[in-house]
């Protein structure tokens, strides 16, 4: 088979690892890819994610037979629909589902109606509405701009003063865009955070092992909010019993609710869970494979993941038997210093052969390019994501901070506790 992937992160690289093992794939290509996705790819760089019409001409004209589309922005701009609409086979949410990412609004809605665990809230098109609930609201409060904001928009408010800056921001400076013409206001919740993804393939749902992200920017939780520094799997805090409520009250529930609104979800549902001192609540939902999340998951998996995305698309995914190796990864983000706001990038990044032949380490590319001269250099905020395996979340995690020290380039980044939790568990 040849497949074409549609992305240039880290997690489009932990894909195409994955796609590499694959004993019923035999090429791969990618668009736009990355430095390290062209070791084992033919990447397009020309081509954008959000161009539709280019995706279907370059698909057919290599004559791929799936294209996996991996982040947000196409699946919830519809490029299933479009890939489908071609004649083309494709893997990932339709338009008409990919909603439950697009659009916090509905999400909370779809949840309200169909009784699944998650904060109470109240959603506003009008900022003078919000900023009159806000006067009798509880603090600290949670604004979340309705649509697609790069996982930054959501802020979280200790003061009242606090809570009416972050409307003007959100909706009337409209900081993160047209995705602030809605918004969502929700109570706090405190408690360890989880993400739990899983295959869908419309009425059944397979969930994945478990993973915990760390998205401040700083050592300690500090610093604001970012795409995700690291993180680790499996999360010691998602016991049997945590599993046991959410298979019973939150997965299944979301997918049959999906295809009672008549949007069938196919594809990859990503549960971001909050274990309060009340049970696991819905934090957000994804649409996609979360990133770093895919790169400490999908190594560890043992399907082949072409037969995995099949059943998806064919809708058998109830006659699959999704095993995880017994063991764990951490993922330590090499970042430039400045992320998530402002930082220098095009610098040379040494000792990427080190983990040629190693077999629990990878270096998984998110913002890397070839320079004119064929050297790899950092092209964005997240630039590598160092990822090791081991007997157990410690082994994992002393790996992955050896490995990390293995690449440098000028302005190299890093949080240095990432999976510190895994000392408390
Ligand atoms: P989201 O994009 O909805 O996952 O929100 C980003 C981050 O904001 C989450 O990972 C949480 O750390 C935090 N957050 C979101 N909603 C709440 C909430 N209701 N209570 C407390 N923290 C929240
Ligand atoms: N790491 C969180 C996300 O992909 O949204």
């Amino acid at each position: 088979m040849k497949v074409l992937i549609v992305g240039s992160g880290g997690r489009e690289h932990a894909i195409a690892v994955a796609m590499k093992k694959s004993k019923r794939v035999d090429e791969l290509f990618c668009v736009p890819g990355n430095a390290g996705i062209a070791q084992i790819a033919t990447c397009e760089p020309s081509i954008k994610v959000m161009e539709f019409d280019k995706i279907v001409a370059y698909a057919k004209e290599k004559a791929v037979d799936l294209v996996f589309v991996a982040p947000d922005d196409p699946l919830v701009g519809g490029l299933v629909d479009c890939l489908e609409e071609n004649g083309l086979r494709a893997f990932g949410a339709r338009k008409n589902a990919a909603i439950l990412e697009g659009s916090k609004a509905f999400s909370k809605d779809l949840m309200k109606k169909y009784n699944i665990p998650t904060a109470a809230y109240e959603t506003f098109d009008d900022a003078d509405k919000a900023l009159e609930y806000l006067e009798t609201a509880e603090m600290p409060i949670v604004l979340k701009a309705d649509g697609l904001a790069l996982g930054k928009g959501v802020l979280i408010c200790n003061t009242l003063e606090e809570a009416k800056a972050g409307v003007k921001e959100i909706m009337l400076d409209k900081h993160f865009g047209s995705a602030g013409n809605r918004m969502v206001i929700e109570e706090f919740m405190t408690g360890r955070e989880v993400s739990v993804l899983s295959f869908v393939d419309g009425k059944t749902i397979k969930t994945m092992t478990s993973a915990q992200d760390h998205k401040r920017a700083k050592d300690g939780d500090q610093g604001l909010n970012t795409g995700g520094m690291g993180n680790f799997s499996p999360s010691p805090f998602y016991t049997k019993e945590v599993d046991d409520f959410c298979q019973k009250y939150i997965y299944q529930a979301t997918v049959d609710a999906m295809a009672s609104e008549g949007r069938e979800f196919k594809g990859v549902i990503f549960f971001g869970l909050m274990l309060t001192p009340k049970g696991p609540r819905v934090l957000e939902y994804n649409a996609r494979f979360g990133d770093p999340e895919a790169q400490v998951v999908l190594c560890r998996m043992e399907n082949d993941i072409m037969d995995v995305v099949d059943a998806c698309i064919d809708g058998t995914l109830d006659k699959v038997d999704l095993r995880f190796e017994d063991n764990a990864a951490v993922c330590v983000i090499l970042a430039s210093d400045g992320y998530p706001v402002s930082y220098e990038k095009g610098f040379e990044i040494t000792g990427l052969d080190k983990f040629e032949g190693r077999d629990d380490y990878y270096c998984f590319h998110a913002g890397t390019k070839f320079d004119e001269n064929g050297k790899v250099v950092t092209n964005g905020g997240r630039v590598l994501g160092i990822t090791a395996k081991g007997d157990t979340l410690k082994e994992a995690r002393r790996k992955a901070y050896e490995a990390c020290e293995w690449v440098d380039f000028k302005n190299k980044y890093m949080r240095h506790d990432i999976g510190k939790a895994i000392d408390e568990a």
